[in-house]
């Protein structure tokens, strides 16, 4: 382990200053790709992915390409040592001879935390259960900056998977910073954000919290429209999970009377909770939000490896 090496858990463990770099790295790199295609010759990203994805495994696989790095890794733990029962510990230790930086996903909270305390190479944490999805929050934040100039003084809705949200929870802690004026939590009661997340808001940061039931209530008050999947697979039983699953459907209908500059993220993927006619809307953004994720992963591959 080595205590110099700068990880990503949380963004909490980032100042204000530090994240704003990186989102305008991100942009930058958005304008001028060709300028950063050799930031990485010959270093070496590990993959490490303990549960499904495809925008952030194959965003930062992207990313590392695009920048003159080469990647590494599994999508299916199963397929490595850990199907022989080799602890996270010792993988990482591992790995940390065969690449220069590794991306974690893992199930479990915490789990790319305890990778970092035996890493001597940056941990990015891609994901751990339902904890937090830091880089997820970055490509927000770059979606956000790019569509409205600034990351201060915006009123956020959250709709949606409120409780298992992993996105939802990072994107509130570091918005809040970011000096947001309102948070419109829209939720059905079972999936209401945890106390926890809202006594951290409530304890340290002059934010005003609306909760409400139906998005019709709150459309014409939003400039963020954040939509998320309701998280099948952190419910203990599909029965509940099946009463849930379609508690919102944004329609055409029902951003009508939005603002014409709001803009509607979603953290993808989606399952039915846009409907597919809602895509045209020049104010549906969650597809150029995913492909800013591979501009905010190269900003932050560069940023650890010492690039920038
Ligand atoms: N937004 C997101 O994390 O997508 P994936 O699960 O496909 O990586």
């Amino acid at each position: 382990m080595r205590k110099d090496v700068k990880h990503l858990i949380s963004l909490q463990d980032y100042s204000i200053d530090e994240i704003t770099e990186i989102v305008k790295l991100g942009k930058m790199i958005y304008d001028s790709p060709e300028d950063y295609s050799e930031k990485c010759k010959g270093k070496i990203l590990a993959s490490l992915f303990y549960e499904p994805s495809t925008r952030t495994k194959f965003s930062f696989e992207s990313a590392m390409l695009r920048l003159g790095g080469n990647i590494i890794g599994f999508s299916d733990a199963n397929t490595s040592s850990v199907s022989k029962g080799e602890s996270v510990a010792d993988t990482i230790r591992v790995m940390s001879y065969y690449a220069d930086i590794a991306v974690m996903r893992h199930p479990k909270e915490g789990a790319p935390k305890l990778a970092s305390l035996y890493s001597s190479i940056p941990i990015i944490n891609a994901g751990d259960g339902g904890h937090l999805h830091p880089t997820q929050t970055l490509t927000d934040l770059l979606t956000i900056y790019n569509y409205k100039g600034t990351l201060k003084n915006h009123t956020i809705a959250l709709c949606g998977d409120l409780k298992y949200g992993r996105t939802v929870h990072s994107l509130i802690k570091t918005m809040a910073r970011f000096s947001t004026k309102r948070f419109i939590l829209i939720s059905p009661e079972e999936l209401i954000l945890p106390d926890s997340v809202k006594r951290f808001l409530k304890d340290n940061y002059d934010v005003e919290l609306t909760e409400v039931r139906y998005i019709e209530e709150v459309i014409d008050e939003i400039d963020i429209l954040y939509m998320t999947r309701i998280q099948k697979e952190r419910f203990f039983n599909e029965e509940d999970y099946l009463k849930l699953r379609d508690s919102y459907i944004l329609t055409k209908d029902k951003i009508r009377p939005a603002k014409q500059d709001m803009i509607i993220m979603h953290p993808l993927p989606r399952v039915n909770e846009i409907a597919y006619e809602v895509d045209d809307d020049p104010r549906a953004v969650y597809f150029d939000q995913a492909q800013f994720g591979m501009y905010v992963r190269m900003s932050l591959i560069s940023k650890l490896l010492g690039g920038e």
